[in-house]
This record gives C-alpha cells, sequence and structure tokens, in this order.
C-alpha cells in the first residue's frame, strides 16, 4: 500500500493488453483502477439512442459504467470512437479523471491520452501496443466467448479504423507520451507483459 496520490498512467490502442495490464497492477498494488474507454463508450452509447453526444458526456453517472456488457460491443466501440473526437466531449470528462487519478493510495488510468494529457506528471507512464494481427485475434477470441458473431477480418478492420481516427484527431490523438515505456506485448504471454509492467511501477515505487 502506498499513503500519497500515486498515479499510473497506461495508453496504447484498441485491444493492446492495457485492460488486462491495468487490472493486474491495481491488484497488485491495491491501487484503484480506472478504464477511461468506458467514459467514451457509456457516452457513444447514449447517442445510439439520439442523445446529443456533448449532452451525453455531461450527463454521465458512475452508475453508467457498470453494464460490461451493453458498453463492450463493436457499435459502441465504433460509436465511442466517435465522440472521443468531438473536443467538448473530452472536455467534459477531465475533472473526473484527474480527480480519480489524485486520490490517495494510488490510481491505475488506462486509455489512449493519459499520459499526454489528463495526467501528465503522472509518476509511471507505459504505452502498451501489439501488432494488428495479434490485437485482433485477442479482441476476436474476446468477443466470441461473450456470443458476438463477428469475423476475424471485421475485427481487424474495426480495430484499424479506430486506430486511424484515435490517432489522427486533432484533440488529445492516441500517442505515446515521450517519457513513457514502451512495452509490445505482441510476442508476449500475459503473465509476461504483467510481469514485466509491475517490475517497472515497483521500480518506480522504490526510487519515489
Ligand atoms: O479503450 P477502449 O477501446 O474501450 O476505448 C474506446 C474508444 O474510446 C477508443 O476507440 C477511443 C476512445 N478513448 C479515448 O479517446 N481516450 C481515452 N482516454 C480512452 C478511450
Amino acid at each position: 500500500m502506498i499513503n500519497r496520490a500515486f498515479t499510473v498512467a497506461i495508453d496504447g490502442p484498441a485491444a493492446a493488453g492495457k485492460g488486462t495490464v491495468s487490472r493486474a497492477i491495481a491488484a497488485h498494488f491495491g491501487f484503484a483502477h480506472l478504464d477511461t474507454g468506458l467514459l467514451y463508450r457509456a457516452t457513444g452509447l447514449r447517442t445510439l439512442d439520439g442523445t446529443e453526444a456533448v449532452e451525453a458526456a455531461r450527463a454521465l453517472r458512475a452508475s453508467d459504467l457498470d453494464d460490461d456488457d451493453a458498453l463492450r460491443t463493436p457499435d459502441v466501440a465504433q460509436a465511442a470512437s466517435r465522440v472521443a473526437a468531438l473536443p467538448d466531449v473530452r472536455a467534459a470528462l477531465v475533472d473526473f479523471q484527474r480527480a480519480f487519478a489524485r486520490r490517495g493510495g494510488g490510481a491505475v488510468l488506462d486509455g489512449r491520452d493519459i499520459g499526454t494529457v489528463i495526467c501528465p506528471d503522472a509518476d509511471v507512464k507505459l504505452y502498451v501496443t501489439a501488432s494488428d494481427e495479434v490485437r485482433a485475434e485477442r479482441r476476436h477470441r474476446e468477443l466470441c466467448g461473450k456470443g458476438h458473431e463477428v469475423t476475424r477480418e471485421q475485427v481487424l478492420a474495426d480495430l484499424r479504423s479506430r486506430d486511424e481516427r484515435d490517432s489522427a484527431r486533432a484533440a488529445a490523438p492516441l500517442k505515446p507520451a515521450p517519457d513513457a515505456i514502451q512495452l509490445d506485448t505482441s510476442e508476449m504471454s500475459i503473465e509476461d507483459a504483467v510481469a514485466a509492467a509491475i517490475a517497472e511501477v515497483a521500480q518506480r515505487i522504490d526510487s519515489a
């Protein structure tokens, strides 16, 4: 346990393993975890019902992040990526994320702009990547396991179009912070990726 605020920022493209690594770090060190993609997914989900995006972002409640199955569909992922390109949507979600990051006892936030925009002073920054094919394979397995009928090719196309939109947008695009540690998980087992990430955080805690 750690008594002060200690922030771990984890960014990277879709399905690179950020979620797994973040949850493992949170569990290992007793930190709180926020998957910031859920904020954009919950906003995107509302827009599919016809709600205007900025209004949807401003009206978000913590309980909107609870319905994991509804938020983790391919349609909602695309809607999330679209609303995430709107600067006013992003602005509406900043305070919540920064307050979460500053809480005592340690926090892990994963997303696209955590190390660059939300927490530029984070204690540890990781940028988790994997090849397109590996990411598509992992996400395809995950979606099939939840009963979604999608092909691996559809998943690959979805990931690529989201990455392109997330990287090309003007507002807080997906990119590594200059001081981020890069972790390419293409050839790594989950256990090895998690162990490498935990080792980086442990080293920073020791030297802090
Ligand atoms: O991490 P995810 O796949 O659940 O994120 C869904 C979308 O939300 C992603 O395509 C881009 C957007 N997003 C973002 O722009 N900034 C973040 N910090 C997190 C997610």
